[in-house]
């Protein structure tokens, strides 16, 4: 352990002794916020907290985003310890959004970030983790990083430990291209090309569902906002749930534990089923829970 992983085990052993910082979750409005304070910290606590105890683990988030799901998970289910690491820098603006939301002068010592390049490997630079888990996060990588990732993800594991993984909306589902804020249209991605699309997206001047506008917004403002989620609905890997579990197989993991949710929000066009399964159109939802084998 260096110096720095000492003085950051040592202030995390003060707080677990001495008390968290103070938070009132009366104060939140914003709801982005409030769904990943509640929802995704509460199925994580469900899914990795099934198996593992979270108040003793040192957790790795990979694409940690704004952080707030971490927050949550210290300051309402106990956790020890995680590391959220993620290509972007939203979590430097969490003690913002903890002060805004929760009234909280300072966030948990039990909390740390990183940044690192697309692909860049993580293992051997800390102790091994008790558990990894990854929030929306797998169709956003490149696809040739896929495998390597999850090898490297799998190397940072104790043998034995778990790596909950979840993505939400698969690609091919209704709202798949993650373009849903602008375009109501179920499965219009997979009907148009990008050059429709775009015009679809460029012209919406209506209000967005406040659960889908992420701190991020308000750098980029609305016309901006627009072109940055566009060129990630082009960038999206575009992974079925069988090819994530096959590649998450491949890279060494075990399958502990999965469910998969469907949504048929209209009935599914005939001309796609043409072209594709029915479940692979209806299949918006994976929950996988991976286990590095002893
Ligand atoms: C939709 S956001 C989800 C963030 C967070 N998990 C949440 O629930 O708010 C996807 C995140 O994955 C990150 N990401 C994309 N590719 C990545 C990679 N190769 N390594 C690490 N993070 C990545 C993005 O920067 C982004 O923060």
């Amino acid at each position: 352990m260096n110096r720095g992983s000492r003085m950051r085990r040592l202030a995390q052993l003060h707080e677990r002794r001495f008390g968290l910082p103070a938070y009132n979750d009366g104060l939140i409005t914003d709801e982005w916020f409030r769904s990943h304070f509640h929802y995704a910290a509460d199925v994580v606590q469900q899914w990795l907290g099934g198996a593992l105890d979270l108040k003793n683990a040192r957790l790795l988030q990979f694409g940690c985003g704004d952080g707030i799901t971490d927050l949550a998970l210290v300051l309402r289910h106990g956790a020890n310890a995680i590391h959220g690491i993620d290509v972007r820098q939203e979590y430097t603006k969490l003690p913002r959004i903890a002060h805004e939301q929760l009234g909280m002068q300072a966030i948990p010592k039990a909390l740390s970030f990183q940044t690192i390049e697309p692909g860049a490997p993580l293992a051997g630079q800390a102790p091994l983790y008790d558990g990894i888990m990854s929030w929306s996060t797998f169709e956003h990588v490149q696809r040739d990083q896929l495998l390597p990732i999850l090898k490297d993800l799998r190397a940072c594991l104790k043998p034995g430990g778990y790596f909950f993984l979840q993505i939400e909306p698969l690609f091919y589902s209704a709202y798949g291209s993650h373009l849903r804020r602008y375009d109501e249209i179920p499965w219009h991605h997979l009907q148009v090309d990008e050059e429709a699309l775009w015009q679809v997206i460029e012209a919406y001047d209506g209000a967005l569902s406040p659960d889908e506008v992420d701190f991020g917004f308000a750098d980029f403002g609305p016309a901006g906002y627009k072109r940055f989620v566009f060129k990630e609905y082009q960038e999206l890997n575009r992974l079925t749930a069988d090819e994530l579990v096959a590649i998450a197989v491949e890279a060494g993991f075990g399958v502990a534990r999965e469910e998969r949710r469907h949504y048929e929000p209209a009935p599914v066009p005939q001309a796609l089923l043409q072209h594709y399964p029915r479940d692979i159109l209806t299949n918006n939802e994976i929950f996988l829970l991976l286990q590095r084998p002893v």
